[in-house]
């Protein structure tokens, strides 16, 4: 089946994605996820650890490891469904449409080969035929890319000799060595110092404004989605319970649970006068998920049909979804009486 929608790269509907452990047991890691990116614009995925962001993104790259499966679900990018796909086509669109930068990239450099090797190597996977010069040009691009101009020293290094975030930088221009239409980047930022997160979200906007790419950036922190993404996609249990452009979700969010990770970030000039407090109690066990809403036994709005009933992500405005029985509709008023 094919979609028309020209200024969506990317929808994702119903994605579920389990792991079938050797005990029997099924963990729901991903348990119907649904989101639209469109052309152009970053989307923030944030929520607990845990709560099924990075198996969202190996799922739409189909890398998910074993013993998890995608159990149903579509996912359209550029209007066709990948998972109608061999694993021949996904492999040629891996790297050249859609890139992963993984959560722990160190984990991805090859100790013992220069960085240069690494980046020709990264090139010759879609361009076996390549020619040195061509490979060399490429490499020079996706350095200067991420704001790297010494890049011929760079090439005779190895990745130990450089800082963390430094080699997230290399990580990244390898990411985008084909200049991709879906940039992926999974905690781009998490093991960083502050200033270096800074520069990282600073490298991926200046990428995006020169490639012209989409972003999808997941992430446990409110101070990155802020500062770069357009929409935000929160994700609880292996959903998304609320869906938002970025400016609607900070200053009045609908779902009990962004609320209460708004109030756990100290950065947000709104939320300058309140106290600091983070959720209490723990996500579910995705084995055994509950019958009603996942986030209910820690949710203070919580009423008797939210125990019962898992509620469905429904439409409360013109471009916001929301998974909540009960979203808040006075996001002001009920900050005040929480915080009493
Ligand atoms: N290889 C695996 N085998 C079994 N279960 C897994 C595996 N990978 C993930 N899971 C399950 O899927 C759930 C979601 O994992 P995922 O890595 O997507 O979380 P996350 O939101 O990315 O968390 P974090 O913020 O810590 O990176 C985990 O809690 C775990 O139960
Ligand atoms: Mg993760």
């Amino acid at each position: 089946m094919e979609q028309t929608n020209h200024d969506i790269l990317l929808e994702v509907k119903d994605l579920r994605t389990y792991f079938h452990m050797p005990d029997g047991v099924t963990i729901k890691a991903v348990d119907g996820v649904n989101f639209t990116l469109k052309k152009g614009r970053v989307l923030g995925i944030i929520g607990e650890s845990g709560s099924g962001k990075s198996v969202t993104s190996r799922a739409i790259m189909q890398i998910v490891d074993r013993p998890g499966k995608i159990e149903t679900g579509e996912i359209y990018f550029k209007g066709e469904n990948l998972l109608d796909k061999s694993e021949k086509e996904m492999a040629s669109l891996r790297g050249s449409q859609i890139s992963l930068i993984f959560q722990d990239p160190n984990t991805s450099f090859n100790p013992y080969m220069t960085i240069g090797d690494q980046l020709r190597q990264a090139y010759r996977v879609h361009r076996r035929s390549a020619g040195k010069e061509e490979c060399e040009e490429a490499v020079r691009d996706a350095l200067k890319l991420v704001g790297i101009s010494n890049w011929e020293e760079v090439c005779k290094c190895y990745p130990c000799q450089y800082s963390a975030g430094f080699r997230q930088r290399i990580f990244i221009a390898m990411a985008m060595i084909f200049k991709p239409d879906l940039l992926i980047a999974d905690e781009p930022t998490t093991s960083l110092g502050i200033t270096i997160q800074a520069e990282i979200i600073q490298a991926l906007s200046d990428i995006k404004d020169q490639v012209g790419n989409s972003v999808i950036i997941i992430t446990h922190d409110f101070g990155v989605v802020a500062q770069f993404a357009d929409d935000i996609f929160v994700m609880y249990a292996g959903r998304c319970v609320e869906y938002s452009p970025k400016r609607d979700l900070l200053v009045a969010p609908r779902h009990p649970y962004t609320v209460g990770l708004l109030r756990s970030v100290p950065l947000l000039e709104v939320r300058k006068t309140r106290r600091l407090k983070s959720i209490p109690g723990f996500p579910p066990d995705m084995a055994h998920p509950p019958e009603g809403c996942p986030f209910a036994v820690r949710c203070e709005w919580a009423q008797e049909k939210c125990f019962r009933e898992q509620p469905e992500l429904v439409q409360i405005s013109e471009d916001r979804l929301v998974a909540c029985h009960y979203p808040l509709m006075d996001y002001e008023t009920a900050q005040d009486t929480r915080l009493d």
